[in-house]
């Protein structure tokens, strides 16, 4: 970020001193110039190719995913929006072999966990920032912004991911709340198994123009 910050501050630089500029500064200046934009469309097109690059991954290799590599998805879904920034999440990082299965057998659309490596249950806490009913549900939606920047981070280090539902079908989350000894104000909103894909999976393509609807 502050490297992006000094190319811009250099841009301008350049930009309103360029008639005091000799012209055998001005060639190589201007070749850090083109650069500079070039560095910036490199960041954007590497944001929106994790995007669009991200998909459902349900089948992994048995390596363990580096505890760095936990911290940087970790930090990515911390890093998401939430309502009047409560950020009313809480993280159950599972790497317990017994554990995993255990879950696979509660949860009947998540049997990939048994094979997974390690599984993040992303969780909302009813002691965050509920301050009237209508604010009820405001952790399911926090909680999946942060659930979409795990899986985009997932992405990006190569790692293949997917979110299984747990909320809001009250079996599933009783049974994980059994399984992890839960408080009742945890809910679990996803089990979301990790791992180095087996295999190659392509993103689907779901642009579809006939769900967008212009006010002109
Ligand atoms: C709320 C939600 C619940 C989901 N539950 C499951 C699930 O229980 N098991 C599963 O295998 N995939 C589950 N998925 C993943 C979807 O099946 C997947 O995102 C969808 O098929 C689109 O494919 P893509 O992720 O590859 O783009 C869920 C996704 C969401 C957003």
């Amino acid at each position: 970020m502050q490297e992006f910050t000094n190319k811009i501050e250099m841009k301008k630089l350049l930009l309103f001193n360029v008639n005091k500029v000799p012209i055998f500064l001005a060639i190589p200046l201007i070749g850090m110039l083109l650069s500079c934009t070039q560095t910036t469309t490199n960041t954007m097109s590497d944001t929106l190719q994790t995007i669009h690059n991200r998909k459902s991954v349900r089948k992994y290799t048995e390596q363990a995913v580096p505890k760095e590599k936990i911290d940087v998805l970790l930090k990515a879904a911390m890093a998401a929006p939430s309502s009047k920034n409560n950020q009313p999440w809480s993280f159950y990082v599972i790497t317990n072999k017994a554990m995993l299965v255990k879950l696979s057998e509660q949860l009947p659309f998540a049997k990939m966990l048994a094979k997974a490596p390690l599984a993040i249950i992303v969780c909302g806490d009813n002691t965050k920032g509920v301050t009237n009913p209508e604010q009820s549900l405001n952790w399911a939606l926090d909680c999946s912004a942060a659930s979409q920047n795990l899986l985009l981070a997932a992405e990006a280090e190569g790692l293949g991911a997917v979110w299984t539902g747990v909320f809001p079908y009250s079996d599933r989350v009783n049974a994980v709340q059994e399984a992890l000894q839960l408080p009742e104000y945890i809910i679990p909103l996803n089990i979301i198994p990790v791992g180095y894909p087996d295999g190659e999976q392509l993103p689907k393509d779901k642009f579809n123009l006939d769900v967008i609807n212009w006010i002109e």
